[in-house]
């Protein structure tokens, strides 16, 4: 049962729909589909929702994907009242799309919005706006090995209006992008950067919620880190424990089988790491969540404790850490079978080549 059966929630929302003329022809989109990169290109059509304070949810659209017209003293663009969320859709072999755990999804999106204090989105409606848009553009959902509709539904703040406060008026968006793999290499090992001198998030701020901000607090960082010759960053907190990378969680692997992952309200709560860590338990893994200090991470390397150290998120899904840098050291990382061995069984789920035990996934195609 999906939550859009549930009859607790509230009525479905009645879309309008207005096809885009100018849709990519068959060739057009199959060429893209072919080679999709990640977050280049985009579909042919994008979903809206409005809210205001008064009228609450309403005029749910699916319309052209295009420019949306804001007034320039809309509140996001001078505040930054913004959230996101990141999901991706997957073809199974007979053709039929889903998604993976999307109501976790939901439910982050309003974590998020209740930190940001921008209106919670009811999870049924976030699930319909999925649904609507693969109504329309599912032929976008590629088939090829590894790739996938990554979809991203946002919110912000509309409303024209200087004072700060929370905005009255604000706009959720859904659109799409055909995706193959996050780092251009595939998956081979990906080195990081250590910052010492920037913070991604502190006690009591935005850390949890998938807020633009936190990421915009992080392209410098990440410069350094390419300048570094890495490819991301990794953040630690004010007590000098790891909290995550600029875009994914991290997790250590031990050599006594046992799984840890940085736990602290500041980190963005994975739905990838979640799941991966639900497969290492079906297996007999323990899994811990808790503080890893810097020290104990380079300490346990260095002595053979850590065995493996891993990223996860949607867009990347499962990338061994291959280099920690950092201004003065740089530490080669063990890398192992656990990572790629947990990557293909979730992705198995993800693209139905596995039964999906958990109930993670859900059809969006039908
Ligand atoms: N941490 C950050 C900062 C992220 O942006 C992401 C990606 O969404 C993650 C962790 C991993 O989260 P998820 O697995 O839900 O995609
Ligand atoms: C995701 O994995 O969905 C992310 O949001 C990471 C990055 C693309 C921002």
């Amino acid at each position: 049962m999906t939550l859009l059966d549930s009859d607790t929630g509230p009525a479905p929302l009645t879309f309008s729909v207005t096809r885009n003329l100018a849709a990519a022809t068959t060739a057009e989109r199959e060429e893209i589909l072919a080679n999709p990169g990640f977050g280049q290109k985009f579909t042919d059509h994008m979903v809206d929702i409005c809210w205001s304070v008064n009228g609450g949810w309403h005029r749910p659209r699916v319309q052209p994907y295009g420019p949306i017209s804001l007034d320039p003293a809309a509140a996001v663009l001078h505040y930054g009242q913004e959230i996101f969320e990141g999901i991706k859709a997957y073809r199974h072999e007979d053709g039929s799309i889903h998604t993976f755990r999307p109501d976790q999804n939901g439910r982050r999106l309003q974590r998020s919005a209740r930190r940001l204090a921008l209106p919670e989105l009811p999870v049924e409606y976030f699930l319909q706006s999925l649904r609507e848009l693969i109504a329309v553009d599912g032929a976008w959902v590629p088939s090829g090995a590894d790739q996938s509709l990554y979809l991203r539904p946002f919110m912000f703040a509309k409303e024209a209006f200087l004072g700060v406060r929370p905005a009255q008026k604000v706009a959720y968006y859904l659109i799409a992008s055909p995706a193959g793999a996050y780092f251009s290499g595939g998956v081979k090992p990906v080195s990081i950067w250590l910052s010492e001198d920037y913070a991604r998030a502190g006690k009591g701020g935005t850390g949890a919620a998938k807020t633009g901000g936190n990421y915009a607090a992080s392209l410098l960082p990440q410069s350094e880190a390419y300048e570094n010759g890495c490819d991301q960053v990794v953040f630690l907190d004010q007590d000098r424990n790891v909290e995550e990378l600029g875009g994914m969680n991290v997790v250590f692997v031990y050599k006594d089988g046992t799984i840890v992952t940085p736990e602290s309200p500041s980190i963005l709560e994975g739905i990838t790491r979640d799941s991966i860590l639900q497969l290492a338990r079906d297996r007999g893994h323990k899994v811990e969540g808790r503080a890893v200090s810097l020290t104990e991470w380079r300490e346990g390397v260095a002595s053979g404790d850590i065995v493996e150290v891993f990223a996860c998120g949607t867009a990347a899904v499962v990338t061994p850490i291959g280099v920690l840098k950092g201004a003065d050291f740089l530490d080669e990382q063990p890398t192992g079978e656990l990572a790629l061995s947990l990557r293909e069984e979730l992705t198995d789920i993800q693209y139905g080549r596995r039964e999906d035990t958990h109930g993670w996934l859900t059809r969006l195609d039908a």
